[in-house]
């Protein structure tokens, strides 16, 4: 399956970035922890050139734990300031902080070593739907950020003051994934960070399940009970409808209900908790 994709509003709403860039000494980059890849765009390295960086891989709770691991190990290796975390979890404002002054430590420390004793702005960035907006609530802890991803909107420049010498702009940093090749378009798409409407949603769930008896057949298979996990093709979403009795009038698969079934349960972790990347290689699948 090709997904085709225009990012629409994508200069502007880089401009806008590079603007706020000036204010801004600690970009903090938001990743999804179930595809630590796609979700990060190469370009990110020129943009952010010079500045302090922290790689923040939020929704855990939805990932392999081991594969985050690995992520963070491989990270480390390669002189990335990479942590974890689970916006969603309850509680929290003291821990997301925490994490946004572990995030800014080495800037601190570095300004500090200098002698330099003035606070450290940081932004929120990443591609939609990695959970910058819920990240910055919980430290602002009111609703501050816009939840949903509005490239463009134009709204004042606020700051959060976190602790004596950080403050958070309380508008996340919209960027675009970059996709060239289609197995990144494909776990962007899985896991909700391009709008289902381009998509056909019928191919990307047949596409997912063809991934998930690779990464998790017996998961896979507890979940959907009479799906038989080696059938090909469309084949596939029939046995899903099968298995949960989606079937119409007339006794025709109901596959529209079978698709947005498996791409549902997928994103709410109901299958299992799976990471589609591993670091070294380019996709679980090779
Ligand atoms: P964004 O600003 O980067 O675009 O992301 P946002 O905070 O709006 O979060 C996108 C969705 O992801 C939200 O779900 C949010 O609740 C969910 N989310 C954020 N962090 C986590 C996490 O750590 N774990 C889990 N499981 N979910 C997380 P939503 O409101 O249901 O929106 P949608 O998914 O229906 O678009």
């Amino acid at each position: 399956m090709q997904i085709q994709w225009y990012p629409g509003h994508m200069t502007r709403a880089r401009r806008m970035m590079a603007e706020n860039l000036k204010l801004i000494d600690v970009i903090v980059e938001l990743a999804d922890a179930r595809a630590p890849r796609a979700t990060r765009n190469p370009d990110f390295d020129d943009l952010f050139e010079g500045k302090a960086r922290a790689l923040i891989l939020n929704k855990c709770d939805l990932a392999n734990p081991a594969v985050t691991a690995e992520w963070i190990q491989w990270y480390r290796e390669h002189g990335i300031n990479a942590l974890t975390v689970t916006a969603t979890e309850s509680g929290g404002k003291k821990k997301a902080i925490a994490l946004l002054e572990s995030a800014a430590k080495p800037t601190v420390e570095k300004y500090r070593q200098k002698g330099i004793n003035k606070t450290v702005r940081v932004m929120v960035t990443g591609i939609p739907n990695v959970g910058k907006s819920t990240l910055i609530n919980k430290l602002a802890g009111t609703a501050t950020a816009q939840t949903g991803d509005k490239p463009g909107v134009t709204r004042g420049k606020q700051w959060v003051k976190i602790n004596s010498y950080l403050e958070l702009m309380d508008t996340p940093g919209m960027l675009w994934p970059k996709f060239d090749d289609n197995a990144t378009a494909l776990h962007l798409a899985y896991i909700g960070s391009i709008k289902d409407e381009i998509i056909d949603r019928e191919k990307l769930a047949v596409n997912l399940i063809e991934e998930l008896r690779r990464i998790c057949p017996a998961e896979l298979s507890a979940r959907y009970k009479k799906l038989d996990i080696e059938a090909e093709g469309e084949a596939l979403l029939l046995g899903i409808c099968k298995s949960r009795g989606f079937i119409l009038q007339g006794g025709k698969y109901d596959t529209e209900r079978g698709a947005n079934a498996v791409l549902d349960d997928f994103r709410s972790g109901k299958i299992a908790k799976v990471t589609l990347e591993r670091p070294n290689r380019e996709t679980t699948d090779d």
